[in-house]
């Protein structure tokens, strides 16, 4: 129907006559002349309708917002001082000779260009949403991302298969999505948390490398980075070690990079997980903020101070100081927010000293440190501290004392936050794109709740050469096979080489306390056929949600996805989860324990 998209017509098209369809985004009557801003998914074109051509005229004075129109007319150029250097169609206009409503609209709730237009209004109305410029752009990026990726996979080889939704339970550690089945009562399908087991069943299956751009389900607390059912690259191989698998992923995401940003990733760094804990208190840290941790735990051990003394002497105590370079200049009032945001992440306080003068480290009155508590401590501890965080006039340092797991998320958090906030004017921010590999993982972490080891990436993470027997004597100095990738903070993804050798899976399962009888229950059909000739393999899964909310630098993961999940798992389009009748409840030989009650979140 038309010859045309509005938002890709230039000057190359001057003079001829073409067909337009799309979207009034904006009517304005010039007092006789009127323009309409017609849009569809490339763009706006302008059209001016004269009162001459009468017909077209008084259509277009009826026409309003989001009415769809066709529009058959000129193209011409636009007057000098209204060419719009910024839109492919900016220099150019249709003047138009025929114009028909193919259909009219209801008012909008919201303009399509308005911005501020609150999260719950937004999803409410999706569709109109969708509409909007940024929602077009995002996802469109995330189509060419998919394309990049599945483009090249296939050229490496690697097979898209796909893998059961209606299943069993996944161990990836969060809670399942439960569905009851009508034909078999009282049994339930779990929905994938990821295909794990299905792709390590295909490497023994024979298929050698397999792909997929895949749904998958986890019951989880959400926050900006996670939605309730999430897309994965998931790919696995056979024949590899850890090599090969970053260096596939590593050039996947370099491809992607180069495509939609046009940014060429040079190198991308290692870092075992100890050294990144240690410096950044997290196993994703974010490299764009230069700052580091300075160790003080043992240097803590026998001050006078209790805050850091107890902290120091705590079986996972840590004490920590981080260097902000120039942050004398940060005022009370700065300070004191700061101390406010590590209390979300249970930091009882947050202590720091002003470097006025280096030249005078005592805890005297004349002294070069400006803080609440330097007199507490000795001359000696505080010239350590100088020392350690090589601290120079003009900075302010901060401490964490507490158990480790609150220091390193508290203090980690800072870091970002003031990277983010005062980096870049001071040197310790660099924008960009900074990706890195976490390796040597543990393979357990101690749950202090369940008071037990639980697997840090899955238990079929193989262990290190030379670890197998740590699993039963220290099983918490026993590294894994597991690597993350990780961007501007975020973890993109993770993988493992997995075991695929019965007694060490054993083992693993022993450590982690899962009993013969759970271990059939669970995974007999993983465990069964690994014992018909398992190829070492391993593999990797990728967000693909995250990694397009960082390419477009959108705020939420909601952004990148058409149809998302609030925070609390609603979707507000369609109102899911909704509640069912008694009939549907009793085909499916269910009963509720007692009626939900009708959710009050609008
Ligand atoms: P993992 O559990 O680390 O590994 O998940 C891989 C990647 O998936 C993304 N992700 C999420 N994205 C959005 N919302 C969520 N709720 C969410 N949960 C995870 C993250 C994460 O890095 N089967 C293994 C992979 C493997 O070993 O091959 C797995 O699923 O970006
Ligand atoms: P207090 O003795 O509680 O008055 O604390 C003295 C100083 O130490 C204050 O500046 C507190 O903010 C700080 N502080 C208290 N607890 C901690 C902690 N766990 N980590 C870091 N600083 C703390």
């Amino acid at each position: 129907m038309r010859t045309n998209y509005c938002g890709l017509i230039d000057e190359n098209y001057l003079e001829q006559t073409v067909t337009v369809e799309g979207w009034v985004h904006r009517r304005r009557d010039h007092g006789g002349v009127i323009f309409i801003d017609l849009r569809d998914r490339e763009g706006l074109v302008q059209v001016v309708i004269d009162p001459d051509t009468k017909e077209a005229f008084e259509l277009a004075d009826s026409s309003r917002n989001e009415y769809v129109l066709s529009v058959t007319g000129r193209v011409r150029n636009r007057p000098e001082g209204t060419i719009n250097e910024n839109m492919v169609s900016g220099k150019i206009e249709i003047l138009a000779k025929e114009i028909k409503i193919l259909n009219t609209a209801k008012t909008p709730p919201f303009q399509i260009d308005e911005e501020n237009i609150s999260e719950n209004v937004r999803l409410t109305n999706r569709v109109i949403d969708l509409r909007r410029f940024p929602m077009q752009r995002n996802l469109r990026l995330r189509h060419v991302i998919t394309q990049t990726a599945r483009r090249y996979l296939d050229d490496l080889g690697f097979i898209d298969i796909e893998t059961p939704v209606l299943t069993r339970s996944t161990p990836e550690g969060a809670r399942d999505y439960l569905v009851p089945s009508r034909v078999n009562q009282g049994y339930f399908y779990a929905l994938p948390q990821s295909p794990q087991l299905f792709k390590q069943l295909l490497m023994v299956a024979g298929f050698d490398r397999y792909y997929q751009i895949t749904k998958c389900f986890r019951d989880e607390d959400l926050r900006a980075d996670r939605q309730p059912e999430f897309t994965q690259i998931d790919l696995e191989a056979s024949f590899v070690n850890e090599e090969d698998i970053m260096n596939i992923t590593e050039e996947m995401i370099k491809q992607i990079i180069k495509k939609v940003l046009d940014v060429d990733i040079k190198e991308v760094p290692r870092m075992d997980f100890a050294t990144a804990m240690f410096l950044y208190g997290s196993d994703k840290p974010d490299l764009r903020v230069a700052l580091k941790f300075t160790e003080l735990t043992d240097a803590m051990k026998n001050e006078e101070f209790k805050v850091f003394k107890e902290a120091a002497n705590l079986p996972n105590g840590r004490v920590v100081a981080l260097r902000v370079p120039n942050g004398a200049q940060l005022s009370r009032k700065e300070i004191d927010e700061y101390t406010k945001f590590v209390s979300i992440y249970g930091a009882k306080g947050l202590a720091y000293i002003k470097v006025n003068d280096v030249t005078k480290i005592t805890n005297q009155e004349n002294s070069g440190l400006q803080s609440p508590i330097v007199k507490f401590l000795s001359d000696d501890i505080l010239k350590t501290i100088i020392e350690k965080t090589e601290a120079q006039n003009g900075d302010l340092i901060f401490f964490g004392a507490d158990k480790a797991k609150i220091v390193n998320e508290a203090i980690g958090q800072l870091r970002i936050k003031l990277g983010k906030e005062h980096g870049e004017k001071n040197g310790y921010f660099t924008s960009g794109w900074k990706l890195l590999w976490v390796t040597d993982f543990p393979m357990f972490e101690y749950d202090e709740e369940e008071k037990r080891y639980a697997a840090m990436h899955h238990p079929f993470t193989s262990p290190q050469k030379g670890h197998e027997d740590l699993m039963e004597t220290e099983p918490e100095k026993c590294l894994s096979r597991a690597y993350d990738i990780v961007l501007n903070g975020w973890e993109l993804g993770g993988g493992s080489i997995r075991i695929h050798e019965a007694d060490v899976q054993e083992k693993v399962f022993k450590a982690l306390n899962i009993s013969p009888e759970e271990q059939e229950n669970k995974f007999g059909f993983l465990l069964k056929n690994l014992q018909y000739g398992a190829p070492p393999h391993g593999g990797l899964a990728i967000g693909l949600d995250r990694l397009v909310t960082l390419l477009t630098e959108s705020e939420s993961i909601r952004d990148v996805i058409a149809f998302p999940k609030t925070q609390r798992a609603q979707c507000l389009l369609t109102n899911a989860p909704n509640q069912v009748d008694d009939k549907q409840l009793r085909e499916l030989g269910l009963r509720l324990r007692k009626t939900a009650e009708k959710s009050t979140e609008s």
